[in-house]
């Protein structure tokens, strides 16, 4: 599926007032394409994944899905969160079936749903309940269980943050034999730039709120993709983190700014020195 992100600003309403979270975004990404998007806290990742979900209407712009305006959830955009809110009362072959329920009758939905546990591993955890499981499998079970719903576009928040990295490694390499089978689009957000350039055609770094597209950078390498290869483009990794640095860096910056300038009025006001307009 193609997608279309064209000038989109996204405004909250919050009790302080308005929080412009995403500033005239636009991006164009094609069918079969796997976009990661990187950028320091709160610079509006999640709020453009929950746009194109369409769980989120755009305060101004468009989304297009295959020429089709976005103006609600649908089944082709399914969404992986980071938590992965699985399920604690269904076993793990019904989590994947979940979804299934109104769509076909059981015999093929359990069929479709151990081909997904298949093909991520965990046939032989069917009936095991997601507190028996570790980090590594509940994601793999998140992941069975959107891939069995076939969408066309994946959107993928940090879902492999809470892992360690060996394991996270692993789920790497699953998941790229994986869409070199399926060639779904996917949208994948991170804040790790070894992930990114391990996962993504295109990985996009967003500036600190409001977040806009800062820069964009292609991996040139063909997959699958192994991080101990020795022709591995560390180049791209040290680009990104520098670019998100300067990102997160401004962020802090902000952040002390606002604490000093509060602790200065603190310590002061009360010892009745004028704060005047340099402070
Ligand atoms: N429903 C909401 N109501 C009010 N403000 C919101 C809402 N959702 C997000 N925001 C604000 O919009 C900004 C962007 O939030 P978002 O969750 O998209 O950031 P993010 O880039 O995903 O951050 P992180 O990397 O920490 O997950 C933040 O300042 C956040 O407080
Ligand atoms: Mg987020």
């Amino acid at each position: 599926m193609r997608l279309s992100i064209q000038g989109v600003t996204k405004e909250f309403e919050t009790r302080d007032g308005k929080i412009l979270a995403l500033d005239e975004t636009s991006l164009e990404i094609k069918s079969g394409e796997f976009v990661c998007f990187v950028g320091p806290s709160g610079c509006g990742k999640t709020t453009l994944l929950n746009l194109v979900a369409g769980l989120e209407t755009p305060t101004r712009g468009t989304i297009l899905a295959n020429e089709n305006a976005v103006t609600g959830p649908g089944h082709d955009r399914v969404v992986i969160f980071q938590e992965a809110a699985l399920f604690p009362w269904l076993n793990v072959i019904q989590n994947v079936e979940f979804g299934l329920m109104k769509r076909m009758e059981s015999k093929k939905r359990h069929e479709i749903a151990r081909a997904f546990l298949n093909l991520v591993h965990l046939t032989r955890f069917e009936k095991s309940y997601i507190h028996e499981l570790s980090g590594g499998m509940k994601s793999r079970v998140a992941l069975a269980r959107a891939l069995a719903l076939n969408p066309s576009v994946l959107l993928m928040d940090e879902p492999f943050a809470a892992l360690d990295a060996q394991t996270r490694g692993i789920l790497h390499e699953e998941l790229q034999d994986i869409f070199l089978k399926t060639k779904q689009t996917v949208l994948f957000v991170t804040h790790n730039a070894r992930e990114a350039v391990r996962l993504a055609d295109r990985v996009l770094v967003f500036t600190a709120r409001p977040g806009k597209i800062k820069a964009e950078i292609r991996i040139e390498k063909s997959r699958p993709r192994d991080l101990i290869d020795p022709d591995w483009p560390i180049a791209y990794i040290k680009k990104i983190e520098v670019l998100l640095r300067e990102e997160i860096e401004k962020v802090l910056k902000e952040e002390v700014d606002r604490e000093w300038s509060l602790k200065k009025t603190d310590l002061l006001r009360p010892a009745g020195i004028d704060l005047g307009s340099g402070i």
